[in-house]
């Protein structure tokens, strides 16, 4: 197998790439060799996916089995590499989001809820008035289309993971819960304690691209650990069993965190108290071969990362969104400490 991915670097194309080289694949990047090192192993080709030249420069080094696009935000960037490559790869994998769907994360979603509308050749300024994550998910929508609309529907495959957590994540949301953990002392924990979540391991979504990419596997899928899974306590006491630490969770009613004004999401990072943000039906990948292993191993590996001296590439990009994510320490004692002469 021949595989191009274009990233490669940082998270899920670093997961991707690991995983294919172990299987034996021939394995190029693209990138611009800015943020990270290349994986050893690896054809590292440097370019920017701005720049249709670059682009063109790339497609002559194939052919490749199938491209995994990890990097497409912005509709007219992916046509243009989608049809630079279309006459070098058999498949296409584009890396899309949860965030596609018009009523995520308000209501439960399975593969064939209305998304978003976006020309394909949409340009980055498209659906600002949505707001960052509205605008977020409109983009892959339009990205999406570019790469269908080029390829076809019988060489794209379209996966739409909701949030992927593992060793080297960047954004700070499973990173920040570790840590915190490891702090000890009475630790802030919004309850309600069995509130369903689903977050995905990024070698699981990998190990599906690669299925994808292997076996021209086509079509749109969600991709999420089972609905009902794993719970919010869950994710807490294996985040305190990873560390070690003597962390004593206190489970604190959403409604009253709502109306002090914790930011959902960042503040505390994965705790959102939408109807919809962990009911995203992936059956459809489960049809077609994805596997979810146990939250716990994806906590406990994280953690194992973090004190082997991970650090999660800080370059550009969405890195910079780590900063926002975790509760000040001292905020979290004033909310316990008010929390606690409550009840
Ligand atoms: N994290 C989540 O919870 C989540 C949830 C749903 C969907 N997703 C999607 O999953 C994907 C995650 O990808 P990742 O960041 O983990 O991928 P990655 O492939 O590990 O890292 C991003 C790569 O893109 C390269 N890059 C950035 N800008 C570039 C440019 N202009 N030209 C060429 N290369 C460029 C970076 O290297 P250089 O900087 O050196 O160029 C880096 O290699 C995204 O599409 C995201 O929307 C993520």
């Amino acid at each position: 197998m021949r595989l191009l991915i274009l990233g490669g670097t940082w998270f899920l194309g670093r997961a991707l790439g690991e995983l294919a080289l172990e299987a034996g694949w021939s394995v190029t990047t693209f990138n611009r060799g800015v943020s990270a090192a290349d994986l050893p192993g690896v054809e590292a080709i440097r370019g920017d996916r701005e720049q249709f030249d670059d682009l063109s420069r790339l497609a002559e080094h194939g052919p490749w089995d199938a491209v995994v696009d990890t990097i497409g935000f912005v509709p007219r960037e992916v046509l243009a590499a989608a049809t630079a490559l279309a006459p070098a790869v058999r498949n296409y994998v584009f890396l899309s989001s949860v965030n596609v769907y018009t009523g995520w994360p308000s209501e439960p979603l399975n593969d064939t809820s209305p998304v978003f509308e976006c020309p394909p050749d949409a340009d980055v300024d498209f659906g600002a008035e949505l707001g960052y994550a509205g605008q977020y998910g409109a983009l892959k929508a339009g990205c999406e289309r570019a790469v269908i609309e080029t390829l076809g529907t019988d060489r794209a495959a379209i996966l739409r993971p909701g949030v992927i957590l593992g060793p080297n994540e960047y954004v700070g949301r499973l990173t920040w819960w570790l840590a915190r953990a490891a702090r000890g002392g009475e630790l802030l924990a919004p309850g309600p304690l069995d509130r369903p979540i689903q977050p995905i391991d990024v070698r699981d979504v990998a190990s599906f691209a690669l299925r994808c990419a292997s076996d021209g596997v086509v079509g749109s899928f969600n991709l999420g650990a089972p609905i009902g899974r794993a719970t919010f306590a869950d994710l807490i006491d294996a985040c305190v069993a990873a560390t070690g630490a003597d962390s004593r969770p206190v489970w604190v009613d959403p409604e009253w965190l709502v109306e002090r004004g914790v930011q959902q999401w960042t503040e505390l990072p994965l705790w959102r108290t939408h109807e919809g943000v962990w009911k995203v039906d992936s059956s459809r990948a489960e049809h077609a071969g994805l596997r979810c292993r146990p939250l716990t191993q994806t906590v406990a590996d994280t953690w194992a990362w973090m004190t082997d001296g991970g650090t999660a590439i800080t370059g550009s990009g969405e890195a910079a969104r780590a900063a926002d994510h975790g509760l000040a320490a001292d905020r979290e004692r004033e909310l316990l400490q008010e929390w606690n002469r409550r009840v």
